[in-house]
């Protein structure tokens, strides 16, 4: 609750919980065995990204920051005053706060499923930007989510960067665009940064360092379930495999076990046999013609977009129906 002036209200929607034992548990019964990327995040593996981000390999994250220094004031300007930026994930990144900067919308909903991570990004850019309504909404991103009434009556604009949408197979994303344009409603924007096909020899590059930090981040889930779900992964008996599956279109990424293995998940034995594979991540590629197709198909109009001079990165400014 909170009264009309006040800066800072947290919304719970209480997501619901779902049942990692069981979840891991029946990746691990299928054939191909299959493990969701959400299970890279935990401390360890955030701060991996966020060096992934960093690597001359991994092209996305300077390539769509290079996309926004350079049309951030087109942006502000198609997108106009007395905006309400509604954030799908939580930034802590750089990319938040260069919109917020750019924007001076009126408030700011970031929306997360990991509560004390919203909230302690949230109250961090509150502290920042001292005009700026802040709402947090902790909920399940992926359904559709009623934003606060603080917020009725601005302009909504989705913001959704960094080829997040690329986790989702093409049709649960076009679900999921679809609920994103109800929740802004008929009129709001949505701004989404949208990684591009391109030549197998870049994609892969970037999701197989020579640094070896993708191959740290992908090892980092089993670890992260070993502490979890106290499962008995042997990291060192695994590696990091990163391919780009052309007839997909996306970078798939595996964890092949080494040797024949049998691992205690949830008091089952899982039975590995050598050169057996995990799979650990699908990101998906569009070119400007798939996704604006997607896009379409989910209710939005493409306003504008912008890519790199390489064509490696799209980042596009669409409008609900
Ligand atoms: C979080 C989906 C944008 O696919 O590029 C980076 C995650 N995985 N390196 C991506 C990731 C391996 C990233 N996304």
């Amino acid at each position: 609750m909170s009264t009309p002036d006040q800066q800072f209200a947290f919304y719970d929607l209480h997501p619901p919980m779902d049942d990692m034992t069981a979840e891991v548990c029946s990746g691990m019964r299928e054939s191909p065995k299959k493990l969701s990327p959400k299970f890279f995040y935990d401390e360890r593996g955030s701060q991996l990204f966020e060096a992934i981000t960093r690597l001359d390999a991994y092209y996305p994250t300077r390539t769509e920051l290079g996309l926004f220094d350079a049309h951030l004031e087109e942006i502000t300007q198609t997108i106009g005053l007395d905006s309400c930026v509604v954030e799908y994930g939580s930034g802590s990144s750089l990319k938040i706060r260069k919109l917020l900067q750019a924007l001076s919308p009126s408030a700011y909903v970031p929306i997360d499923i990991s509560k004390d991570f919203l909230l302690h990004n949230a109250r961090t850019l509150a502290e920042d930007f001292p005009a700026l309504h802040v709402f947090p909404v902790c909920a399940d991103f992926s359904q559709a989510i009623a934003l606060p009434p603080q917020t009725d009556g601005m302009h909504r604009v989705g913001f959704f960067p960094g080829s997040s949408i690329g986790n989702f197979e093409p049709e649960p994303a076009r679900t999921f665009l679809a609920r994103v344009a109800g929740t802004l409603g008929s009129g709001g924007h949505l701004l989404i940064g949208v990684d591009c096909k391109k030549d197998t020899k870049t994609l892969e590059l970037a999701y197989n360092d020579p640094e070896g930090v993708t191959a740290q981040f992908n090892l980092n889930a089993l670890v992260h379930l070993n502490r979890v779900l106290n499962t008995d992964f042997d990291p060192q008996a695994f590696a990091h495999e990163a391919h780009y599956n052309e007839s997909y279109g996306c970078i798939q990424m595996f964890l092949r076990s080494l040797v024949d293995q049998r691992v205690d998940v949830c008091g089952e034995h899982i039975h590995f046999c050598a050169g057996e594979r995990l799979h650990t991540e699908n990101s998906y590629k569009y070119t400007p013609a798939e996704f604006g197709q997607l896009a379409g198909s989910a209710g939005f109009d493409i306003q504008r977009q912008w890519l790199d001079d390489s064509n490696y990165f799209g980042l596009y400014l669409l409008r609900a129906r």
